[in-house]
C-alpha cells in the first residue's frame, strides 16, 4: 500500500494499524452487573479450559496499592464512587498482564506456539475502553454476559462485603455502581450484540447450573476458533 494511503487508513483507525496480539490469542470479555457472578464463573472456566483469567478490577486494586504508583489516589476515588477509571490506565494494565502471561509460556490446551486464551473479566465497562482495547491490544472473540436482577446482585454484594474488605461493597457505593453499569456498560453490551458476539447467560440460578451452561457455550466458541 502506498505510504500516504497507509497513513490515512491509520488516522481513520482502519486495518493498517497493528494491534499487540493477533488471532493466535483468543480474548473473551466477561460482563454483567456488579455481583452477577463474573469472577466466580471465570475461576471455573480456568479449570475447564486453561484460560488466563484477568479481572480488570483486581488489576486496578493491585495498582492502587503498588508502591510508587502515580494512579493510586485516582483509582481509589473511582472505585469508591463506582465510576470508571480513565481507559488508558486499565487498558495498559491488561496489556502488560497479557504480555507477561504469554512470556511465561503457560502450558495446556490453547497455549502452544505463541497461542493463548484470556478471560478479561469486568471489561470493557465503557465504550472507550472497548475501542482502545480492540484497536491497540487485540480483538475480542465473544462477550459472556451474565444477567440477574438488581435484588440478587445487591444481596450477593452485601454478603461478600462482610469479608471482602472492598471499599465499594457497601450500599452507598453499590447504588453508584449500578448506575454506572446502566449508563456506561449497557451500551457496550448493545454494541457487541449488534456484532452478534454476546452470549447471554442467566446467572440467577446456582453456581453449578450457571457453570454448566457457560462451559458448554465456551466449548462451542473454542471449537470454532484457531486457539
Ligand atoms: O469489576 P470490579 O467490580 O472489581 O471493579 C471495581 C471497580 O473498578 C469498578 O467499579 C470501577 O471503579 C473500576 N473498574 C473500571 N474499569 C473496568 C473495571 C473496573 O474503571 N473495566
Ligand atoms: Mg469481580
Amino acid at each position: 500500500m502506498p505510504v500516504i494511503v497507509d497513513k490515512i487508513a491509520d488516522a481513520l483507525h482502519l486495518q493498517s494499524h497493528k494491534s499487540t496480539f493477533d488471532s493466535n490469542v483468543t480474548v473473551i470479555f466477561v460482563l454483567g452487573g456488579p455481583g452477577a457472578g463474573k469472577g466466580t464463573q471465570c475461576a471455573r472456566l480456568v479449570e475447564d479450559f486453561a484460560f488466563c483469567h484477568l479481572s480488570a478490577g483486581d488489576l486496578l486494586r493491585a495498582e492502587q496499592h503498588r508502591e510508587g504508583s502515580e494512579y493510586g489516589q485516582l483509582i481509589q476515588t473511582c472505585i469508591k464512587e463506582g465510576t470508571i477509571v480513565p481507559m488508558e490506565v486499565t487498558v495498559k494494565l491488561l496489556e502488560k498482564a497479557m504480555t507477561a502471561t504469554l512470556e511465561e509460556h503457560k502450558s495446556g490446551d490453547g497455549w502452544a506456539d505463541g497461542r493463548g486464551r484470556f478471560l478479561i473479566d469486568g471489561f470493557p465497562r465503557k465504550m472507550d475502553q472497548a475501542e482502545m482495547f480492540e484497536h491497540d491490544v487485540g480483538k475480542a472473540t465473544a462477550v459472556l454476559f451474565f444477567t440477574t436482577t438488581q435484588e440478587v446482585m445487591l444481596e450477593r454484594l452485601l454478603e461478600r462485603g462482610k469479608t471482602s474488605g472492598r471499599e465499594d461493597d457497601n450500599v452507598e457505593s453499590i447504588k453508584k455502581r449500578f448506575n454506572t453499569y446502566k449508563d456506561q456498560t449497557m451500551p457496550v453490551i448493545k454494541h457487541y450484540e449488534k456484532l452478534g458476539k454476546v452470549i447471554e447467560i442467566d446467572s440467577s440460578v446456582s453456581i453449578e447450573e450457571v457453570h454448566q451452561k457457560t462451559k458448554s457455550a465456551v466449548a462451542n466458541l473454542l471449537s470454532g476458533s484457531t486457539a
